[in-house]
């Protein structure tokens, strides 16, 4: 089974996931993908000796070579991990139920538009949230509103600032983000 993996920034889920197959003949993480000719998901991916693509919007949104790439490494499961923008509907189409994202709170709350890294951590603090935590979904053309797969929850204190959460954040997704995947791709059957 082939995963490909879309971050648009550090890539720190994206190298977790890689981690944790790396040692698997089953599945295989083909390709790293992202919009961001900066991004340091590309030297992750050098580092981890996975192909990294940088592609623009045009080719994202205008053309079908995204999609084409895809198709043609096979790929099973397309992993957002930072992804910073919207999928195209054609693209969602093409994997139903195997296209999935992960959001650093607690969906249905602080998600949506706009809604995304830092604004998310300080949107909970300022609400003086107990709690934040992960959701992971199935991607369809509603930004961060596909059914829901995993949650996992932290608990805040009232010290905590928007880095704090962060950080409790991302330590749940690099710990859940690539079992949840594990679970899901096992189950692939075709
Ligand atoms: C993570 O917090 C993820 O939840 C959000 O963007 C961040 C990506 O971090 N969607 P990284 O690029 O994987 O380090």
């Amino acid at each position: 089974k082939s995963i490909a993996i879309f971050a648009s920034g550090s890539g720190s889920n994206a190298e977790a996931i890689v981690r944790h197959f790396q040692a698997r003949t089953d599945v295989q993480i083909s390709l790293i993908l992202t919009n961001n000719p900066e991004a340091g998901v590309i030297k992750r991916a050098r580092r981890l000796h996975i192909p990294a693509v940088v592609f623009d919007r045009h080719a994202f949104y205008e053309t079908d070579r995204v999609l084409e790439l895809l198709v043609n490494q096979k790929i099973d499961l397309v992993v957002l991990a930072g992804f910073m923008m919207l999928i195209p509907e054609k693209l969602i189409h093409a994997f139903p139920e195997k296209m999935v994202n992960i959001h650093p709170a607690l969906l249905p709350r602080y998600g949506g538009k706009g809604m995304y890294g830092h604004f998310v951590h300080e949107a909970v603090v300022a609400a003086g949230e107990p709690q934040s935590g992960i959701t992971i979904h199935f991607v369809n053309e509603v930004y961060d509103d596909g059914e829901v797969i995993f949650q996992a929850t932290c608990d805040l204190e009232a010290k905590d600032s928007p880095e704090d959460v962060a950080r409790k954040v991302q330590a749940l997704e690099h710990e859940h983000y690539p079992v949840v995947i594990d679970r899901l791709i096992s189950n692939f059957t075709e």
